[in-house]
């Protein structure tokens, strides 16, 4: 098929969190992305309070990354996905950013409030980076509460919701949001976060009904990079191009 999306939360790189399991496994779902029509794909390993990017794991995560990468025919690159916490504000957001971007993913936790995330946003921005803001949908601020939504986009952030939560996969009500934040413009990328083969890194399941929902016109800014400067295919590298 036609290879047009740009997946920029995803989990095939294995790095000890609840992502693919091992380099087999990391490969076949690289390889699954191609087959549903995308061309470039970001692993972004968790970054949790608990699973912090110590030097060694950060080590073993880019190498794991290069295994991954040197075998699957798809343009992979390494990104990370923060969960918020206090620490984080004392780092250079710089590491964290999806690599060939200024952008740097992090997301709603899942449950109580979303202040560490507007503190930890608010740093991403104040050293030059946009900070791309996970899955409100699936949260527990923004079902609570969902102008939260309209106050992060609000702020110039860009909101990305998941291609599953579209598909019902996660309750009618992160879908029922999801759509919502679409059919708004208040979200502007849609994402896989797949993580294993029982919840692959697709979207073109979503991007169809997106293309019903939303129009074409609508529907492909949503889904090919354009909301992260990467709409045009950029060159494969030499090790891809066989
Ligand atoms: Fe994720």
């Amino acid at each position: 098929m036609d290879r047009r999306f740009v997946d920029c939360h995803s989990h095939v790189v294995p790095s000890g969190d609840d992502g693919a399991e091992d380099i087999p496994t990391g490969v076949a779902l690289c390889r699954d992305a191609v087959e549903h029509g995308t061309r470039l794909l970001f692993a972004t390993p968790h970054v949790w309070p608990e699973l912090t990017l110590t030097a060694a794991r950060e080590h073993e995560i880019r190498a794991a990354f290069e295994r991954v990468r040197d075998r699957s025919p798809i343009e992979l690159r390494l990104g990370w996905e923060l969960t918020p916490t206090r620490a984080l504000l004392d780092e250079d957001p710089r590491r964290y950013a999806l690599e060939g971007t200024d952008r740097v993913l992090m997301e709603v936790p899942f449950t109580g409030p979303a202040d560490v995330l507007v503190a930890l946003a608010t740093h991403t921005e104040e050293a030059g980076l946009r900070p791309v803001i996970a899955h409100p949908e699936r949260t527990e601020a923004v079902l609570d509460r969902p102008v939260l939504a309209d106050e992060l986009a609000e702020r110039g952030w860009r909101l990305q919701v998941n291609a599953t939560s579209l598909l019902g996969r996660h309750g009618q009500d992160s879908a029922e949001l999801g759509w919502d934040l679409l059919d708004r413009s208040v979200a502007g990328i849609v994402a896989s976060d797949g993580h294993r083969r029982t919840r692959p890194p697709h979207l073109d399941e979503a991007y169809a009904l997106a293309v019903r929902r939303l129009g074409e016109e609508r529907a492909l800014p949503l889904f090919d990079g354009t909301a992260l400067g990467l709409s045009t295919p950029t060159a494969r590298a030499p090790s891809q191009a066989a």
